[in-house]
């Protein structure tokens, strides 16, 4: 089986979503072709051309204002109407990520990307939202806190191989949340610093 798996992250490189993609493609195995696409570098003609034939689509993207990033959204109504017909029996799977501690934050993005499925003609597989994203680059997926990710993506995995639709899945990490706040605090204080700021300074609010 072919399939199309789109990192949706804005960043070229370490981004949550690219470490998703991998951990993905490594459990599809050798059955699946895999073609891996970014919606930051890549257009509409190029994302069609390696659509064409496959059997799953995998959107992978970071929660963006409780949504979709912007440039993934505009590279979707492009190709709205014409994934049909490269890949008319591709059935669309998402992995969204937030950076808040709570998984279910992803339920809206998800929905949205239903909708998109309803208007292309195209079949939904399944969703799976991921919270804690700051915590994925950070532990071995399937591991200590990331087991419960890995054996979601397992599950996955699993339904796109057998072209099997199944509810959408919300895991968070096995850490508890006062920690990952906690975390997230300190790193943002030390990227202040970084860049010459207080600590303070980033509670202040522009002036105007
Ligand atoms: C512009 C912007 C908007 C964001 N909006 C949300 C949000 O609404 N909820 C949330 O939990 N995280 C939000 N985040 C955090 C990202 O979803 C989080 O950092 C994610 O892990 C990034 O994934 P990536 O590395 O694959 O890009 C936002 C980040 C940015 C830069």
């Amino acid at each position: 089986m072919k399939v199309a798996l789109v990192n949706g992250s804005p960043k070229r490189q370490g981004s949550a979503s690219g470490i998703l993609v991998a951990a993905l493609q490594d459990r599809l195995g050798p059955t699946a072709e895999c073609v891996v696409c970014h919606a930051a570098t890549q257009g509409r003609d190029e994302a069609l051309a390696a659509f064409a034939g496959c059997g799953a689509l995998v959107f992978v993207f970071p929660l963006y204002v409780d949504g979709i990033p912007s440039h993934l959204l505009r590279l979707l109504d492009e190709m709205q109407g014409a994934i049909v017909g490269v890949a008319p029996d591709a059935t669309v799977c998402c992995v969204v990520n937030n950076g808040f501690y709570e998984a279910h934050q992803n339920k809206v993005a998800l929905e949205m990307m239903g909708s998109f499925c309803v208007r292309s003609g195209l079949r939904w597989g399944q969703g799976l939202g991921v919270g804690a994203g700051g915590m994925i680059a950070a532990a071995p997926i399937g591991r200590g806190p990331l087991k419960g990710l890995g054996r979601a993506l397992d599950e996955l995995a699993g339904n796109i191989l057998a072209s099997r639709a199944a509810d959408d899945r919300f895991v968070g990490p096995g850490f508890p949340r006062f920690l990952y706040q906690a975390v997230a605090h300190q790193s943002w204080r030390l990227e202040a610093r970084q860049n010459g700021l207080k600590a303070r300074q980033l509670y202040d609010r522009p002036q105007g």
